[in-house]
Order: structure tokens, then sequence, then C-alpha cells
């Protein structure tokens, strides 16, 4: 299949990428000239887990091109994706579809031959067929079918949530379109990949109900966290308990600081925005943003708490920026609430990410930025750990303590045992455990 992507993005690029690795012949198309010659150059522009090695291999074997020029590559392609950005509105915070809308009445001047052209990016109930309606309207006679097939991938699993998906959704009830999809996702066959065969509006719709559920669940089990604090139970004993319940499922069971990223809590927004256009208001979604919200300041409570109730003056060491942990990716991270809230309480913060720190300094005021975990502990009042990456988990404690003025810990991933914690004597703050 000859494949055009539009949007080097996440998606795009993870997308493109992973349907040259099929064996497709793909082309990314995007108008930033400069990220088209750096990509052409092997310069990937996002940090991801294997997915430089194979952008290479594939651009070697000539299965996998970049370039600016979209009129050509909709002309040859069977199948245009629109992979561009559909960032949150400001206001009411729907979907902003200005970039899908440009993209579809460019592809539309350019068709030949029968074209599919499929929404990748996260789009609210409706686009699929304002798109249809733009390519109709604006090249009456050209041959197309319009399908939704929403990504699922997560950022630093990419690659294999692509390669090795639960399912994959095609939102189209045209014939010869899923003929198409099958084609291109034939690979996935080898592995009894279920593809998931509905109507437009269903496919648009899963995707945000399934964002929507998982964050959910997240927001359930850290307010689970917080009752467990107060009875004296271990969130990780309830989740586990929970979990193992094939009903309910062991993921996403993980108490934090509350989601963030660039899906959970944009496609919430919209996905409450769209019910109440609608009028049928999920009053569900809407408490969860709500909680999530709320839940990164009192992050930053709980560690003005765990330095006595005041963190003025006092140096705070802060470990992880980004919103997970695999990612240079600051968006809506909660450390982008909870260190601005420190800082209003006075505190002096040394921080450091593995990868975030050059967003990070573009998004945080008033942080000493250090360049490896122990730089920002000397003298240090509190550590705190807004992340979980790996090189976190085996830190030499009787340095950190040694380096620290006093040895409070807060760890909001809880990726240390209390009581080992305590036996080496730390003053130790989880989430949702004895302490
Ligand atoms: C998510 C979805 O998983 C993916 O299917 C969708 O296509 C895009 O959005 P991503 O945002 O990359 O992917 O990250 P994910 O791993 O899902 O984590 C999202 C947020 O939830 C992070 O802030 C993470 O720290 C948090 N999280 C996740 C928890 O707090 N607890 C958990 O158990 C799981």
């Amino acid at each position: 299949m000859r494949i055009a992507v539009i949007g080097t993005g996440y998606v795009g690029l993870v997308s493109g990428t992973c349907f040259s690795e099929f064996g497709h012949d793909v082309i990314c198309i995007d108008k930033d000239a400069e990220k088209i010659t750096s990509l052409n150059a092997g310069k990937v522009p996002i940090f991801e887990p294997g997915l430089q090695a194979m952008i290479e291999k594939n651009s070697r074997s000539g299965y996998l091109k970049f370039g600016t020029d979209l009129k050509t590559a909709v002309e040859d392609a069977d199948a245009v994706f629109i992979a561009v950005g559909t960032p949150s509105r400001r206001g009411d915070g729907q979907a902003d579809l200005t970039y899908v809308y440009a993209a579809a009445r460019e592809i539309a001047t350019a068709l030949t031959g029968y074209t599919v052209v499929v929404t990748k990016s996260t789009v609210p109930v409706g686009t699929g067929r304002e798109v249809e309606r733009i390519l109709r309207e604006t090249s009456p006679e050209a041959d197309f079918d319009v399908v939704s097939n929403p990504e699922f991938l997560r950022e630093g699993a990419a690659i294999e949530d692509f390669m090795r998906p639960d399912r994959v959704i095609v939102g189209t009830t045209e014939k010869r379109a899923q003929e198409v999809m099958g084609e291109i996702y034939r690979p996935l066959s080898l592995f009894q990949t279920p593809l998931v065969i509905t109507s437009l509006e269903s496919s648009e719709l899963t995707k945000y109900a399934g964002n929507a559920f998982l964050a959910t669940k997240i927001t359930f089990i850290n307010e689970i966290a917080d009752l467990c604090e107060k009875v004296g139970a271990d969130v990780h004993d309830v989740a586990r308990g929970i979990g193992l319940d094939r009903r309910i499922g062991a993921k996403f069971l993980h108490p934090g600081p509350g989601f963030g990223g660039s899906c959970f809590p944009k496609d919430t927004r919209a996905l409450f925005q769209t019910s109440i256009e609608e009028g049928s208001p999920l009053r569900i979604v809407d408490t969860v943003i709500d909680i999530n919200e709320k839940r990164k300041m009192e992050m930053a409570e709980r560690v003005i708490d765990a330095c006595g109730g005041s963190v003025s003056g006092k140096q705070i060491a802060v470990l992880g920026l980004t919103f997970k942990p695999d990612t240079d990716d600051m968006r809506e991270s909660p450390s982008l609430d909870i260190l601005p809230a420190l800082v209003a309480g006075g505190a002096i913060i040394r921080a450091y990410d593995p990868e975030g720190m050059e967003e990070a300094r573009n998004l945080l005021a008033d942080v000493d930025f250090c360049n490896s975990s122990y730089a920002t502990l000397e003298g240090a009042d509190a550590l705190v750990i807004i992340t979980e990456w790996n090189e976190f988990r085996a830190l030499d404690l009787t340095r950190v303590k040694s380096m620290m003025k006093s040895p409070v810990m807060v760890d909001l991933r809880n990726i240390y045992d209390p009581h080992d914690m305590a036996l080496k004597g730390f003053t130790y703050r989880s989430i949702g455990r004895p302490n």
C-alpha cells in the first residue's frame, strides 16, 4: 500500500514509521520545512524509545520518506492519514479542528483515483462526516471514503503499542474502505489482533470513551489512596486485590500525583464538552477532570505538610518533571502545578529530569535545574519524587541522606518501601500507604 501521513507530530511520526515497518510505502508530510530537512538528516524531534532506529532503518531501505509536497504525496497514495494536532480550544476545552479541516481542504484538491482518507488524530464525534463534506464540496468528482482509525499509543511505549495493539478500530461502513484498511493492518493478523469494524461515529467516540475510562480508573484509585491513608490501609494491596478481578483488570490502578500528558486532560475536557453540546452531560467525566485538577495542588500541600507546614526559605530537591517517564513531554505534567505552588510558598527549588529539562526551562520560573539527581540534594530540606524514572528507583539512599540537611522524602509515585525508608532513617511520605 502507498500511504501518505499528514503531520509529523507524535501520532503522525510513529504511525508513519510503523506503517513503513509493516512494509508499506510511506511518505510523511509536514508544512514545517525545517522539521522535514532535519528528519531527512536522521534527526528525530521527539524522544521515543526505538523510534530513531526504526526511522533510520526504513529511511535507508526506502520505505519511509519525509517531504513537504502534500499534493504529490496524496496523488500517489491509496490511503491518506490525517495526523495533525487537535489542541484544546481556549474557553470551552473542545478540540480545535482548524488543522484537520485545513488538511482536508488541501487533500481534496489532490485526490486522484480511489483514495481512503483516514482521521488518525483524536477528533470529536462528527469530524469524519465534516471531513467527508469538505472533500465532497471541494472536489465533487473525487472517488474517496473517509475512515476513522484512532490511535491508542502511549508515549514511551508508542512503538510497541503500534506494532502490538490490543485492537484496531476501523470506523467505516464502506466495503472498499474496509478492504484497504484490512490490507494496511494485515501484518497484525499474525498476532490475531482484532479489527473492530464500526461506523465513523462509534469509532470516534471509542477513542474518547477509552481515554476517559482510563482517566477515571486512575482518579478512582487516587481517591481510594487518600482514603487508605485515613483508615491505615495500603492502596497497593487494595489495587492488587481489586485488579485481580478480571472484570476490573490490574492496569491503570497505580496511584500518583494525578494524570497529565497530551491526551487524558485534553480528551476528557473535549468529551465533556461534546456531552454538553449534545445535551447528554457526562457528569462522571466532569468530576474526574475537577478531582484531577485539584489533586495536583493537593500534592504541593502534601510537600508543605511534610516540611512541617511551611516551605518558606526551605530548599526542595525535585526529581522528575515530565508527566511520566521515558518521554521528554511536559504537557500538563503535575510538576507544572506543584513547583509554582512551592515557589509561591517561598521554597528554593533544585530540580532534575533525565529528558524533560529543555522543555521545563521554558515553562518553570525560579527553578535551579541540575544535571544529576545527586546535584539537587546538597543541603536539601526535602526531596520530592514527581516522576518515576527508572534511575530514581535505585538511588544510593545512604548518600542521599548524608547530602540532605534533613532526610525528608515525599515520594509521589510510591517507588520506595515505607518500612525500608523508616529503617534507613527517612521521614517518608508516599501515596495511600501507612507511613
Ligand atoms: C494515554 C493512553 O494510554 C493512550 O492509549 C492514548 O492514546 C494517549 O493517552 P499517554 O498519555 O502517553 O497515553 O500516557 P499513559 O501511560 O496512559 O499515562 C497518562 C497519565 O496517567 C500519566 O500522567 C501517568 O503518570 C498517569 N497514570 C497512568 C497514573 O497516574 N496511574 C496509572 O496507573 C497509569
